[in-house]
């Protein structure tokens, strides 16, 4: 069995190759640049863990891990368009450097590789990891608009957002191990259990992202602080202060969501802070934590087997970058 940080450490030796062609450099070395910019890899490593869960770790998981993390990337780069983000990994965004339309093509091209790293998964195995990939694939797309949706919407509700992030970040999440599970042999209750078992946890991982966008350290965070306050997203932060706010609270937040003041950030944290979002944020995460423990709690392996995951839960949820 390995730990989260050595199966970081291995999978990052495999994934230094060389991904691209060398021509056109124009396309290629915005992507190759980006790739050593790193990551927290979690994805992959949740392929590596799902598989290891049931099996020592089989050569086609290396190659499914590469291509999670590749697809990974290629949502980062169009996400990045999508929501204007200036900072991502403590750099400028491949659009900020290169441009919207060498980042449309450098994240469609990253696609394509990841593709070709699936298609190294031989048959009878290919088929269902392919299925469950696609269907992922469609979901993240779904979730993605729907964030996008949610900008120009006056009310969302909380059961409306946990939809929206389920789709566009749990169940990437979920599918790195179940697909890892299947090629490791999986039972299919088990493979339904890791499955919840990652749809619940990125569930808390994304309900924790959108904590850090508001209130992470810019050092550490590597992303731009404040940007989901900028694109009036619909995070569980602003839902539950508009849930909670006293009337004259509720006034100043909504004139704040039509307006941009300059100190539009600024403001929108003093009346998150006022609304407790911070003992709100924990129980959400807990709650979801919890949750996904008893997932994988009934998951019929050895319990000492199941000791990285939670870990690397417990991790994940209280990250700073
Ligand atoms: C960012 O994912 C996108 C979300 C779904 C929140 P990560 O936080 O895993 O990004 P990297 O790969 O570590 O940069
Ligand atoms: C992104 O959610 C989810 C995907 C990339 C599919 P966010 O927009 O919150 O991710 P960050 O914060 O930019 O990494
Ligand atoms: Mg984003
Ligand atoms: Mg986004
Ligand atoms: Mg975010």
């Amino acid at each position: 069995m390995h730990s989260f940080e050595d199966l970081s450490k291995l999978f990052a030796q495999r994934f230094s190759a060389d991904h691209f062609p060398a021509e056109p450099r124009s396309l290629y070395d915005p992507n190759r640049s980006f790739l050593q910019l790193g990551g927290k890899r979690i994805r992959p490593v949740l392929c590596l863990m799902g598989n290891e869960l049931f099996e020592e770790i089989t050569e086609e998981t290396w190659q499914l891990a590469i291509a999670v993390e590749l697809f990974h990337n290629f949502t980062l780069i169009h996400d990045d368009i999508m929501d204007q983000a200036p900072l991502r990994r403590g750099l400028p965004t491949v659009h900020a450097q290169h441009g919207v339309n060498t980042a449309i093509l450098a994240g469609d091209v990253m696609l394509i590789r990841a593709y070709e790293y699936l298609n190294k998964i031989g048959s009878p195995r290919l088929s269902p990891v392919l299925h469950l990939f696609n269907q992922t694939a469609r979901e993240v797309c779904e979730g993605q608009q729907l964030d996008m949706d949610f900008e120009s919407q006056d009310q969302v509700s909380l059961d409306q957002y946990l939809r929206m992030i389920e789709l566009k970040t749990s169940v990437l999440l979920a599918a790195s191990l179940q697909t890892g599970a299947m090629l490791g042999g999986a039972t299919q209750r088990n493979q339904e259990k890791i499955y919840e078992f990652g749809r619940k946890l990125g569930l808390a991982f994304q309900v924790q992202d959108d904590y850090l966008d508001a209130f992470g350290d810019p050092e550490k965070f590597g992303k731009q602080v404040g940007g989901d306050i900028l694109a009036n997203k619909k995070t569980f932060l602003l839902i539950h202060a508009l849930e909670t706010a006293d009337s004259q609270q509720r006034n100043q937040l909504e004139e704040l969501l039509n307006t941009s003041p300059s100190d539009k950030v600024q403001q929108v944290l003093n009346l998150y802070k006022q609304t407790g979002v911070d003992a709100w944020a924990i129980s959400l995460k807990q709650r979801f934590l919890q949750e996904s423990l008893q997932a994988l709690d009934d998951i019929a392996v050895l319990t000492n087997r199941k000791q990285p995951l939670i870990e690397l839960a417990q991790y994940l949820i209280q990250r700073e970058q």
